[in-house]
């Protein structure tokens, strides 16, 4: 991209560029610029007094996270893609840079080419958000696609999206829901201003979703996607958490399949607000990063002093405990009278009402039973469930999923 556009990139900083030098591990690995560009000494990158900006794609903590705190401490521009270092240590780094008037920007962060963090950070910012649900992670977004659109399981779906490079041969990283954590986790501090510990952040992956959970939702209205999604709850406190959520049909965020992402914000004076696109890759990456750096070499040349917003730390999260939402259940249970008596009698004795129901008859006796909910607490939910499953009237709890409505 910076050898493609050169002449319009150039333009909208207002002077060139030069690529001193690139960073890799595997100096042996072929390149399609020339070899004297590469090193694997990356400190020599982050001490050369003649380099103004470093942007840092390597990834992870280590050596990451060292790498740019020299960077800063060195006086340059940061623009780096990296989600956990930016989830984990964001506060810190933006709040250095800021002390020495640089930059330190993450957009490609979170989201791929996608414009977040910017509008979040500028034309959003006036607004109290109310709530924020984002898909942001394109495999998890595949592997649902397919087994919604195609009825696969969960495991062939997986080998499909690894066969053809959208998951990595270890997909934990994706399918347990670390990706979308970090991703949702910068959002939300963005958001209400304040780091949001890791630890602070609920997590649930995509392993124990099956066809017949999908059939079901899609019956009933719905489909499944993996949403991280924050809302304030008490002044002063958030609650931010990943797991996989059955999305009415109609809800804007239902049309975004394959590896597309997307984020939908609810704030109190803008109302919806969604963004969509490709939410990784090298092309719409290497977007998000060069709109960065072309900010940076627009500060530069403006006299410098930067744009990097600080937030503190210390945000406070809420447990999930405290979370009111719809579930949905799917259970086995042993077909004889009084059964679905039992089961509404439970779930009334905590509160929780049902909103809707599909029964169908398995073999030997037994049937399964679907149940919607209508909003409530999630520990009566658990609670109830947890009761249900020590009477002798059903047989096994399949799956439960948190629910969302159509409208905020
Ligand atoms: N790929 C995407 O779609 C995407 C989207 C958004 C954000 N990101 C973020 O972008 C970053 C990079 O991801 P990627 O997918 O581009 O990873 P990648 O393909 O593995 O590339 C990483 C690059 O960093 C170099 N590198 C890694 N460790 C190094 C070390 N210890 N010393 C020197 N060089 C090292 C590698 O060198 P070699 O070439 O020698 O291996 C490679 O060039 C991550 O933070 C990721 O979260 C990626």
């Amino acid at each position: 991209m910076l050898q493609d556009n050169k002449t319009e990139i150039t333009r909208k900083i207002g002077c060139g560029y030069e690529v001193v030098r690139i960073g890799v591990r595997d100096l042996a690995k072929p390149r399609s610029l020339p070899s004297e560009v590469f090193t694997n000494e990356l400190e020599t990158i982050v001490n050369d007094p003649t380099i103004d900006v470093v942007l840092e794609l390597i990834g992870g903590i280590d050596p990451a996270g060292a790498l740019v705190e020299k960077a800063i401490l060195n006086g340059k521009h940061v623009v780096t893609a990296n989600k956990e270092l930016i989830a984990k240590h964001g506060s810190r780094l933006v709040e250095l840079a800021k002390s020495k008037g640089l930059d330190l920007h993450y957009e490609a962060a979170v989201g791929g080419g996608i414009p977040l963090v910017q509008p979040l950070k500028h034309q959003l910012a006036g607004n109290d958000v109310l709530k924020m649900m984002g898909i942001l992670n394109g495999t998890t977004n595949y592997i649902l696609t397919k087994m919604q659109v195609e009825g696969s399981e969960f495991a062939s779906a997986l080998a499909e999206a690894q066969g053809k490079g959208y998951a990595e041969a270890d997909p934990t990283n994706d399918v347990d829901g670390f990706d979308t954590a970090y991703k949702i986790s910068i959002l939300a501090s963005i958001a209400f201003g304040k780091q949001v510990p890791m630890d602070g952040v609920h997590r649930e992956g995509i392993r124990s979703i099956t066809k017949t959970d999908m059939q079901y939702a899609d019956l009933l209205g719905y489909c499944i996607k993996l949403l991280g999604v924050v809302q304030p709850t008490e002044a002063g406190k958030v609650l931010v958490r990943v797991h996989p959520t059955l999305l009415p049909k109609a809800h804007p965020l239902a049309s975004v399949n394959g590896v597309y992402n997307a984020l939908w914000v609810h704030g109190d004076f803008v109302g919806d607000v969604m963004f969509s696109g490709r939410g990784a890759g090298s092309e719409p990456t290497a977007s998000a990063v060069i709109g960065d750096l072309i900010d940076v070499g627009r500060n530069i040349m403006a006299g410098g002093g930067g744009s990097a917003i600080p937030y503190g730390t210390g945000m406070q999260t809420s447990s999930i405990d405290e979370l009111t939402t719809a579930y949905y259940l799917r259970i086995q249970v042993t077909d004889k009278p009084k059964v679905l008596g039992v089961i509404a009698t439970v779930f009334g004795d905590h509160g929780v009402s049902l909103a809707a129901m599909e029964m169908k008859t398995l073999d030997q006796g037994r049937g399964e039973i679907v149940f919607l909910t209508h909003p409530c607490r999630e520990r009566s939910f658990c609670e109830s469930l947890k009761e249900l499953s020590a009477t002798n009237t059903i047989e096994t709890v399949c799956n439960w999923f948190r629910v969302e409505s159509a409208v905020a």
